[in-house]
């Protein structure tokens, strides 16, 4: 009985790589791939950084957190043209989603974050955003006894540092990936995932000269390009792009490429927030980048593709955080 057995089960695993295969053999021609789901390593690093995500004692105030303007119950963003920071400071820039920002070749629109970890020491001192400093975070996470007790566990030492703080930070954002779209479905082979008007959006999007610059598993996040190819863009943003990090005039207004990936749920659009629409967009990329006009049709079809690329949100139970305990400096919103 069991030599049939093993033998059937070698036919079936030997099938299954040769579909397998196929299917790979098809998506490496599409310039875009699915992406799978994420791998921890270190889940307990991973469930630390969660906590810190969440935790709105590593701001001055006491009252913002990594999620106050990375909201996880909104695709990763704030959904507000620019970020309101310490203070009711008018933010320069829109936020980038969170989600999946494990695969983009660097961090900011500008890339001037090597990383996930180089990233988060970055707002959690910048006095638009968090307002605090590495020293005084620290010294608050160092007062509270369960948070002590889990860096230890977790690092092995006694002493909390910024350090731990943003490997731990990094971890959790790793394990913010979205897999499973409607359109990684139809990638794989699933031909119903997608109805006849995305699917004509995805033509669209490869056939206009999208795919370009918004290509690979993020759908974007791969290289730096210019905002205004054909077309000078306006805006009454200050931000100069690529050329603040790499003091190249050539490098002017070049920015990272978005990801595309749950665009559905990250409005407003571009680094100055300006498009509040899908549809704004993609009318202003098509002119700007490539000198095209849809029609609303073609738009709407475009738009019905890229609304595909919404994955499986980030789910998990809510982090609750450990009190603060006696000798925890007080949070002060209201002292100037
Ligand atoms: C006050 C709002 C605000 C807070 C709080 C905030 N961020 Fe951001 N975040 C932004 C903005 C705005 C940008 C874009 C800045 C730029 O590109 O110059 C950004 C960029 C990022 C990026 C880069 C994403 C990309 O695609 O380039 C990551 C990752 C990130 N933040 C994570 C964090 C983490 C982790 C925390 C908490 C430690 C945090 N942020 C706190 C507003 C905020
Ligand atoms: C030459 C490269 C290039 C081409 C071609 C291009 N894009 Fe973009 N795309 C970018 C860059 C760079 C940005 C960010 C620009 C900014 O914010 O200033 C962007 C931003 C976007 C955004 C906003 C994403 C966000 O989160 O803010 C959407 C949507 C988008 N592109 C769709 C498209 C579509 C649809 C096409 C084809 C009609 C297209 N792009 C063609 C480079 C390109």
């Amino acid at each position: 009985m069991s030599k049939p057995c093993i033998l059937s089960l070698a036919v079936v695993v030997a099938a299954s790589i040769a579909s397998a295969s196929l299917a790979n053999a098809a998506n490496n021609k599409e310039p875009i791939q699915p992406i799978a789901a994420a791998k921890t390593q270190n889940p307990a690093l991973a469930e630390l950084g969660k906590k810190l995500y969440f935790d709105p004692r590593l701001s001055r105030y006491g009252f913002i957190s990594c999620n106050s303007c990375h909201n996880l119950s909104m695709g990763g963003t704030d959904n507000l043209k620019t970020s309101i920071g310490h203070n009711w400071n008018q933010g320069p820039i829109n936020s980038p989603t969170v989600l999946n920002s494990s695969m983009s070749v660097a961090q900011f629109w500008d890339g001037r974050a090597k990383d996930l970890k180089a990233q988060a020491g970055g707002p959690i001192a910048n006095p638009g955003e968090m307002a605090s400093t590495h020293d005084l975070a620290v010294g608050v996470l160092q007062s509270i006894p369960a948070y002590v007790a889990e860096f230890k566990a977790v690092f092995g030492a006694d002493k909390v540092t910024i350090d731990e703080v943003t490997k731990a930070i990094a971890a959790f954002e790793e394990t913010l990936v979205t897999p499973n779209s409607r359109f990684d479905k139809w990638l794989k082979g699933d031909k119903k995932a997608l109805n006849v008007n995305e699917q004509a959006g995805y033509k669209l999007f490869k056939d206009s000269g999208c795919v370009a610059c918004h290509n690979g598993p993020a759908v974007g996040g791969n290289s730096y390009q210019k905002m205004g190819v054909v077309e000078p863009y306006k805006t009454t943003s200050k931000a100069e792009g690529r050329s603040a990090v790499t003091g190249k005039d050539a490098d002017r207004f070049n920015f990272k490429v978005p990801t595309l990936r749950n665009v559905e749920l990250t409005y407003p659009y571009f680094h100055d927030g300006e498009a509040a629409t899908l549809k704004d967009a993609v009318n202003t990329m098509a002119k700007v980048q490539l000198g095209k006009k849809f029609t609303d049709e073609e738009n709407a079809k475009v738009v019905a593709f890229l609304k595909s690329l919404t994955g499986d949100q980030p789910s998990f139970k809510l982090p609750i955080l450990p009190p603060s305990s006696d000798s925890t400096p007080q949070p002060q919103p209201f002292k100037k």
